[in-house]
């Protein structure tokens, strides 16, 4: 993909889908893929276990087939590392490459990766250097305000970034040490579309299509990336894609939130395994129902669940009471 039709597109629909780990796997991306995004993304891949050919790190990087324009996010701070990965990832046939410059995990920043990037400008532009050099598609950032609140640096690192050859940035507006329920700052976002000429896509607290609407205007930023309202939310596509372009939208009822996560379901066993995919299940189906009376009795419950065909007996016992939707205990 050129970066000319990246940006084109980026800019017309407004809309990317985030990485998220554990849950924007090859299942859900498929399941993504038919809500017709413009841009999916795999969950964050560490660049060094791509050139080891670890297997589940390859498993991560199975492409869902569809119309949109398939992503993958590099996690790692060794420059020759990142370079090589780019190039195995481009060669499995990924249309574009975002670099991890915003996780705070500790396993991750331990090693210098993520939101760690963000401290060394230096380094961080000659990962982006190493891996632009080492591919033809587009290559972006995705990174948050700073390292922390006394380290706010992204407004100067932005402009670094794009020098060294990413071509749009995806800024979180939260720093390094907060939490994800802690206040997004729109303003420093703002400030980072205002001095750069690339695009900026706005991240935190996008959890429906006003949402998308409010932070655009807000920030001036080009486009949008929710993050955990797209988990048991495939539907936050077509919510934002729709409220962007004037159109208007219907929310899912419950049986289709019930078909689709019990094709999620069978998407994970197909994938994975049965095991595997009732432990991935204990953590996804809650933000499918996250509306649901006794949601927690709900949470609860699928602790329990041992084997695939429990779930269906499961989703039986949510149902719709008037205006609720209720999980009968
Ligand atoms: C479970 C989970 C996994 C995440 N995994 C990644 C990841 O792999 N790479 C990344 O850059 N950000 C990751 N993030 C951060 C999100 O992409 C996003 O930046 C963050 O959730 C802020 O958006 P929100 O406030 O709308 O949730 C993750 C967040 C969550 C909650």
């Amino acid at each position: 993909m050129k970066s000319s039709l990246f940006i084109k597109i980026l800019k017309e629909k407004k809309l990317l889908l985030p990485p998220l780990s554990g849950y924007t796997d090859y299942p859900y991306r498929v399941i993504l893929a038919r809500f017709k995004p413009p841009f999916i993304i795999t969950e964050m891949a560490n660049a060094r276990a791509i050139v080891q050919r670890n297997r589940r790190t390859m498993q991560i990087l199975k492409i869902a087939e569809g119309k949109h324009y398939n992503g993958v996010q590099l996690v790692g701070s060794i420059p020759e590392f990142m370079g090589k990965a780019a190039e195995i990832v481009e060669d499995l046939g990924f249309d574009y490459l975002d670099i991890n410059m915003g996780c705070t995990a500790r396993k991750v920043t331990c090693r210098g990766e993520g939101v760690s990037l963000m401290k060394n400008e230096r380094h961080a532009c000659e990962i982006v250097a190493a891996v632009t050099n080492a591919v033809d598609v587009p290559v972006t950032c995705k990174l948050r305000l700073g390292t922390s609140k006394q380290s706010i640096n992204v407004v100067s690192l932005s402009q670094k970034l794009i020098d060294a050859g990413a071509v749009s940035l995806t800024i979180h507006g939260r720093s390094g040490e907060k939490k994800f329920g802690s206040r997004v700052d729109l303003d420093i976002i703002k400030k980072t579309a205002t001095a750069l000429s690339a695009p900026i896509i706005a991240n935190g607290g996008i959890y429906t299509g006003l949402d998308a609407q409010k932070i655009l205007k807000e920030t001036g930023a080009s486009a949008v990336m929710p993050g955990r309202g797209l988990l048991g939310n495939p539907w936050i596509v077509p919510e934002i894609l729709n409220i962007l372009s004037k159109h208007s939208y219907t929310s899912p009822i419950l049986q289709q939130k019930k078909d689709i996560c019990l094709e999620h379901l069978r998407l994970l066993t197909e994938f994975y395994g049965e095991r595997r995919a009732v432990l991935k299940m204990r953590s996804i189906l809650p933000h499918y129902f996250s509306s649901c009376l006794f949601l927690k009795k709900l949470k609860k419950d699928v602790q329990q669940v041992t084997e695939v065909k429990h779930i269906p007996i499961l989703l039986e016992r949510i149902q719709n009471d008037g205006m609720n939707t209720i999980y009968r205990t």
